[in-house]
């Protein structure tokens, strides 16, 4: 079969918007934001290389609010200047007819007091701290458990900052509850010790997700709205007794409560891409929240070393396949895939460094190889 007559390229309906494939760009932490975590002009350089017509684009993590967890040069959607920045970004986007939702992001544990504005301690579902070092070297704390009246003053940013992206021109947002940042903290029994109502049975640890995303569609709309999840993860520490029930849970819910979502998204578990380049088998473990989830399915993890897997699963599944490092490499990706063309290797080393270097500068296929 024809790379161009695969499932991978065939339209498909994603809440407000027709898409013209399923190659989707993950989102992607890379550390170009100015220290006040506004948007810059080489942002909107990078995501316009890689927007082309009907394609989905997710932004990297980015902070819903202040005290929601600080990576220096990490952007946020919290301040005017903010907004005006990811304007820049979504015009460039939408001008080449590319679709694109905000990711938003709180570290909850993985934060630190060190990069809070007044010393504040990280917050998380439980005292649990993460093991190891975090990124600037220094042993993780020990997060402080969030009160019930904090959790609710943290949906209220995610409603807010949904909005604020909505005004920042986005299609959507994509609620990032996956890869052992706050929600998940809350999701996984390993980080979750609370006995109140958000702990204990999955039922209670989804609840501040799924409140999260009743807030965001009441604001914006069920169509405007996605989410992240990555059942299984093993990242940051992330371990739950009970996987299946409890990521299944969530998804009847939103297939229950919100079946317009724009699509939900999903991370292959334990195939861990942070630090290995080693080509990665991708373990078909999203099988039984596929059969619950009717609507449109992201699936990401490992296809960057597994493409021919990617276009398979697509093909068997209609799943849209989301590609990161890949993507990070190949401004041109989609084309490349629809032609079979070769794809530039990744830098790993330059994947938060600071400019146009390892960002920008990732050449586009020259057909004239051909
Ligand atoms: C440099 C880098 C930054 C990432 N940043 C984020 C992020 O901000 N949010 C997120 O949900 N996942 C993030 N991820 C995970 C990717 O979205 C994706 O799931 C992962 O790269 C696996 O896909 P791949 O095998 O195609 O690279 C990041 C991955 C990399 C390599």
């Amino acid at each position: 079969m024809s790379t161009t007559t695969r499932a991978i390229f065939s339209p498909i309906q994603v809440g407000n918007n027709n898409l013209q494939h399923r190659v989707v760009l993950a989102p992607l932490t890379r550390l170009r934001a100015t220290l006040d975590a506004v948007p810059t002009d080489l942002q909107a350089e990078y995501y316009k290389q890689r927007a082309s017509e009907g394609g989905l684009m997710i932004t990297e993590g980015t902070f819903i609010h202040r005290l929601a967890g600080h990576y220096e040069l990490a952007p946020g959607i919290y301040t005017q200047e903010q907004i005006k920045g990811w304007k820049k970004i979504t015009s460039a986007v939408h001008e080449k007819k590319a679709v694109i939702f905000l990711q938003l992001w709180h570290l909850g544990r993985s934060g630190h007091s060190k990069w809070n504005p007044n010393g504040e301690r990280a917050v998380s579902a439980s005292a649990v701290p993460l093991s190891g070092k975090n990124r600037y070297g220094d042993d993780h704390e020990v997060p402080r458990p969030l009160e019930i009246d904090e959790i609710k003053v943290i949906v209220e940013q995610y409603r807010q900052a949904a909005l604020n992206a909505i005004e920042a021109g986005f299609d959507g947002v994509e609620l990032h509850s996956a890869n052992g940042y706050l929600l998940d903290q809350f999701i996984n029994s390993g980080t979750n010790h609370r006995t109140d109502i958000y702990g204990g049975s999955a039922e209670n640890r989804a609840r501040f997700t799924l409140e999260a995303i009743d807030a965001i569609v009441q604001a914006i709309g069920p169509e405007r709205t996605a989410i992240r999840l990555s059942p299984g993860e093993v990242f940051q520490d992330m371990h739950d007794d009970t996987e299946v029930e409890t990521w299944s849970h969530i998804t009847s819910e939103l297939q229950k409560n919100h079946p317009q979502l724009a699509y939900l998204h999903f991370v292959q578990s334990r195939a861990n891409i942070f630090g290995n380049d080693k080509q990665i088998v991708p373990l078909n473990t999203l099988q039984p929240y596929r059969q619950i989830w009717k609507g449109p399915f992201i699936t990401a993890s490992g296809f960057t070393t597994a493409v021919e897997a990617g276009l398979d699963l697509a093909e068997s599944t209609g799943n849209l396949i989301a590609f990161g490092r890949a993507f990070i490499a190949n401004p041109d990706l989609p084309e490349r895939l629809r032609h079979g063309w070769e794809l530039n290797p990744y830098n790993r080393s330059t994947f938060y460094t600071q400019g146009p270097v390892g960002y920008t500068d990732y050449p586009f296929y020259n057909a004239a190889k051909n």
